[in-house]
């Protein structure tokens, strides 16, 4: 099928930081529709990106070739609720953090769906989105990757367990990145540079060292031991790191992410079944 609409349902951090991006690549914002509870959220949206806003669904969406559920997973089951009628033939795509494919299904009553795990570095253009679809949505890929191609680099996941790994590794990611800049600006702090100079520092040490693993043809750990000569301060540094086992300890810390993400899952699930019942 050839697809050329959207609606958004939900227009909070995630729907607008996906919109934007479409729209300053080759979407046209009369493409696109906004679906929020929030009359201010959706002025702002349809002025700045020229979208179509709504304050509710109606038959009007039944002539949208896709809808993208961007709320809470607690907002979803309404919000799907909502929808349900106008979006039988429509290719769902779930940014919902932990929403199984199969309660997707139960809620939506189609299985035309292709599942997300996008990360908020999207928001820049520099995101990662971990992508699952189903073989009905196969033939959408293209349109998904579309949505998709102006926020970052995309992962698509042939098992759909694969995305509780994107969301251990990238979902939450970046929040291990801003912990780490803090740490390096909190030592610039006890080092005696002000804030700005601290903060400066962390995070230019940060991203020239991303973009030299980026664009360099070695190995991360390569390059890591081009700046570790034995007896030197960089090999201090890391023999701490490595005597207060980091490398077990981030390990561990993204387990403990994985194994959040399948409960999560299971919780949902539950609740689904519940509400079947
Ligand atoms: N933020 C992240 O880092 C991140 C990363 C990956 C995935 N996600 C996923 O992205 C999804 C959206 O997160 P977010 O941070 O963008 O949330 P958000 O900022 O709260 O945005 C959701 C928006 O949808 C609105 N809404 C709720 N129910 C609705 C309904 N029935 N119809 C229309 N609009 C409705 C909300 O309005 P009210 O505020 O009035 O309720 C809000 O404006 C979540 O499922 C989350 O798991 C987020």
């Amino acid at each position: 099928m050839n697809r050329k609409t959207i609606a958004f349902i939900g227009g909070g951090n995630m729907g607008e930081a996906i919109i934007s991006k479409m729209v300053s690549s080759d979407w046209k914002g009369d493409d696109i529709h906004v679906i929020d509870h929030n009359e201010e959220k959706l002025e702002r949206l349809s002025s700045e990106y020229g979208v179509h806003a709504h304050k509710e669904p109606g038959s009007w969406l039944s002539e949208i070739d896709a809808v993208v559920l961007a709320v809470k997973p607690r907002q979803l089951a309404e919000a799907i609720k909502a929808s349900k009628e106008w979006i039988e033939d429509a290719l769902v795509i779930s940014i919902a953090a932990g929403v199984r494919v199969k309660d997707l299904e139960a809620m939506i009553g189609h299985n035309c769906i292709c599942r997300t795990m996008p990360n908020t570095p999207m928001k820049i253009g520099l995101g990662v989105c971990g992508l699952y679809s189903t073989p009905e949505a196969e033939p959408d890929h293209r349109f998904i990757v579309k949505v998709f191609a102006a926020c970052g680099d995309l992962i698509w996941c042939t098992k759909e367990e694969e995305l509780d790994g994107v969301t251990a590794i990238s979902g939450s990611g970046p929040a291990y990145v801003f912990r780490f800049i803090e740490a390096l600006t909190e030592a610039g702090l006890r080092y005696g540079f002000n804030d700005v100079q601290a903060k400066r520092m962390a995070i230019a040490t940060v991203l020239g060292s991303a973009e030299l693993a980026k664009r360099s043809g070695e190995s991360p750990s390569v390059l890591r031991e081009k700046v570790t000569s034995k007896g030197g301060t960089t090999y201090e540094a890391l023999k701490v790191m490595n005597d207060r086992h980091f490398m077990e300890m981030m390990q561990d810390a993204m387990d403990a992410c994985k194994k959040r993400a399948v409960e999560l899952g299971d919780a949902f699930h539950e609740s689904v079944e519940a509400a079947e019942k």
